[in-house]
């Protein structure tokens, strides 16, 4: 048996999930975000398999140029824009769009000499207070933009949502009047919503929305499961039992002794660990699947084991299949158990996992 641990990744559930968007969202356009390897799952097949989506966003050039030359032909969005001068001639040449955030890149722009000139987001902060011009300064930059060669005449605006996963907090509607105040009388398209502003901020949603996490099959909000929302887990992150063992109760399990058996038991040993993206502070109780029954993760986390306590399974043995989250487990539940976030376990796979593409499509 080689090393079970494979993340499966179901492309019907990441379609489903982006007509979820596009019904939420109706009439606006999309663009699917996928920086960060899609949130783990494989910018590529994850790029392929959006074809009805109207853009991608990526964090980088590197990111935008690994899809383009692998025949992504959709327009690509560099969302923190071009990081050096010597991007700017790849940037005009693949034809990509650039956020435009500060103000070193609008003197850049005003100084070479490109091809042809790009397409231009120019990013407002509205409040998040990470990227982005100051209410102060838009005016200004706006005319610099309109009268810059290298700019194509389609301006577009952006804004990010700082606090949209509360939807308590009122911080959402300030950020979208004071979006709307600095751009009074300027016709351009405009964008706001990430996947918590899509879900829970109607008015956020402007002509182009940007779903992330929602694309995934994660929840955005605190309090609403994905399941609550109608999206389905693309990622199964799943492995293999590589061991059951029976201990005496009182013997501890794993490094530092940290945990010991109750009473006589079964327990398991997952071929999964941190060295995979499995997070190590996962608490004592986290949940996993074995066979489909709920079993709980016992002693510290390795690097390349966990250890389960299979009183909960029956007729358990050596070569049984364990989710650790995905399909009947959602990433959601065992990011609590972490104390973090969904984005951060899809994202923290690590490239040793093999990622299994599944296509219903394809069936
Ligand atoms: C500018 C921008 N827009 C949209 C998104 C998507 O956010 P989410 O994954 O919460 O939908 C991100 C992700 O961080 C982002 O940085």
């Amino acid at each position: 048996m080689t090393r079970a641990v494979q993340a499966r990744i179901n492309l019907s559930a990441l379609r489903s999930n982006l007509s979820r968007a596009r019904e939420v969202a109706s009439g606006c356009k999309v663009m699917a975000i996928i920086k960060a390897n899609a949130y783990g799952h494989g910018a590529l097949h994850i790029a392929k398999a959006l074809d009805q989506a109207d853009s991608f966003g990526v964090a980088s050039l590197e990111e935008a140029l690994v899809l383009r030359r692998s025949g992504i032909v959709r327009p690509i969005v560099l969302l923190e824009g071009f990081f050096e001068i010597d991007e700017l001639p790849v940037i005009a040449y693949e034809r990509f769009e650039i956020v435009v955030h500060h103000v070193s890149q609008l003197e850049i722009l005003e100084t070479v000499t490109l091809v042809h000139p790009v397409v231009v987001w120019l990013k407002i902060d509205s409040g998040m207070h990470r990227l982005g011009f100051s209410p102060k300064l838009f005016r200004s930059v706006w005319e610099r933009l309109v009268q810059c060669k290298n700019v194509d005449g389609d301006i577009r605006l952006m804004t990010h949502l700082a606090c949209a996963d509360d939807l308590a907090n009122t911080k959402t509607i300030q950020q979208l009047k004071l979006f709307d105040l600095i751009n009074k009388g300027i016709r351009a398209k405009k964008s706001i919503a990430n996947s918590a502003g899509i879900l829970g901020w109607p008015s956020t949603h402007m002509d182009w929305v940007r779903p992330g996490i929602m694309l995934y099959g994660a929840s955005p909000f605190i309090d609403q499961s994905a399941g609550q929302l109608s999206l389905k887990p693309v990622m199964t992150l799943c492995s293999r039992l590589i061991a059951v063992n029976q201990y005496k109760k009182g013997e501890s399990i794993g490094y530092g002794g940290a945990w010991s058996c109750p009473e006589d038991m079964a327990v398991g040993v997952v071929a999964v660990g941190y060295g995979d993206g499995y997070p190590r502070h996962a608490a004592f109780g986290t949940p996993v699947l074995v066979n489909g029954c709920r079993a709980k993760l016992v002693g510290r986390v390795s690097m390349d084991m966990i250890m389960i306590d299979l009183r909960s399974v029956k007729n358990v043995k050596v070569g049984d299949s364990v989710v650790l989250w995905g399909d009947g487990l959602p990433v959601d539940e065992i990011a609590k158990c972490a104390e973090t976030i969904s984005y951060e376990l899809l994202c923290g796979v690590a490239p040793r996992v093999p990622l299994q593409i599944v296509d219903d499509r394809n069936n």
